[in-house]
C-alpha cells in the first residue's frame, strides 16, 4: 500500500503551487480528492488518490527534479559547515531528501541537476553509462592542433587508464573573460577532470561552466543562483541519454 501524505504537501510536490499557496487553495474548496471537496490541508491521502485543483487532475510523483544554475563559491553538497551548499539555493521548495547529481567544483558555474531520485542520479554519474556533459571553458593558453585528436583518442591525465573519448571545440570568449574559449564534451566525471585535461597541455582554466548534461541544456534565462523544475521533455531526455560511444 502506498505511503500516506498530507494534502498540502502532495499539491506542492506536484509542482503546481508551493505548500504555502496550497493551504489557502485547499481551505477555499478548490481541491477535490476522489470526487469530494477536502478543505483540510493536513488531510492524509495516498499517492494514487485522484486529486483535482480547480477541476484539473494533478499528477503526483514522489520524485522532484530541478536544474540549478550553480553560482561560483558554493559547494556541491547537501550540508557543509563552512560554505553555502547548492541545496541552500532552492528557496521555497521542500529540500529534505534532495541531493546534487554529481559535483561541480566550488569555482565552477552552470548546470547542476538536483533530485531525490537515487536511481536516476546513479545512472547519470555512472562512467559506464557514458552520459555526455559539456563544459564551456576559458583557458590561458591556446591548445595545439594535436590536442583535438588526443582528446578524442583518450587523454592520459596521470591515472592508470586514459580518459574516455572527449570532443574539444573552439568557442568564443565571453566578456569579461580573456584568453581562449573552448567547449569540451566528456562522458565521465573524474576529479577535476576538465581542468586536468587542459592542464595536460599546460593550459590553466580561468573560467568553467557546465552548459549541458544528458542532452539537457542549461536554461540561459536562469541567472547564477536561480533554479527551476525540469520539464517532462528534459526529464525524458535524461532518462534516455546515451554517450559518445
Ligand atoms: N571538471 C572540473 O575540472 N571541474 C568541474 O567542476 C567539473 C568538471
Amino acid at each position: 500500500m502506498s505511503e500516506l501524505i498530507r494534502l498540502d504537501r502532495y499539491i506542492s510536490e506536484c509542482g503546481v503551487l508551493s505548500r504555502k499557496q496550497a493551504v489557502p487553495a485547499i481551505k477555499a474548496g478548490r481541491v477535490y480528492v476522489n470526487g469530494s471537496i477536502i478543505d483540510i490541508p493536513g488531510y492524509k491521502i495516498r499517492e494514487d488518490d485522484e486529486v483535482t485543483l480547480d477541476g484539473n487532475r494533478l499528477n503526483y510523483s514522489r520524485y522532484s527534479y530541478y536544474m540549478l544554475n550553480k553560482p561560483q563559491g558554493c559547494v556541491s553538497a547537501v550540508k557543509d559547515g563552512l560554505s553555502d551548499t547548492v541545496i541552500s539555493y532552492l528557496k521555497g521548495v521542500r529540500t529534505d531528501g534532495l541531493f546534487p547529481v554529481g559535483r561541480l567544483d566550488k569555482d565552477t558555474e552552470g548546470l547542476l541537476l538536483i533530485t531525490n531520485d537515487g536511481q536516476l542520479c546513479h545512472e547519470l554519474i555512472s562512467p559506464k553509462k557514458h552520459v555526455e556533459k559539456t563544459y564551456y571553458a576559458v583557458v590561458d593558453k591556446e591548445l595545439p592542433e594535436i590536442a583535438y585528436e588526443a582528446f578524442l583518442k583518450g587523454l592520459y591525465i596521470g591515472e592508470e587508464k586514459p580518459c574516455l573519448p572527449a570532443i574539444l571545440k573552439k568557442a568564443r570568449v565571453i566578456e569579461p573573460y580573456e584568453g581562449y574559449g573552448y567547449e569540451l564534451t566528456i562522458t565521465e566525471g573524474r576529479f577535476h577532470q576538465v581542468k586536468r585535461m587542459f592542464y595536460a597541455y599546460e593550459a590553466r582554466v580561468t573560467y568553467l561552466k557546465r552548459i549541458s548534461e544528458g542532452g539537457v541544456k542549461l536554461d540561459e534565462e536562469l541567472a547564477p543562483g536561480e533554479f527551476r523544475r525540469l520539464t517532462d521533455d528534459e526529464l525524458n531526455k535524461l532518462k534516455e541519454s546515451e554517450g559518445l560511444e
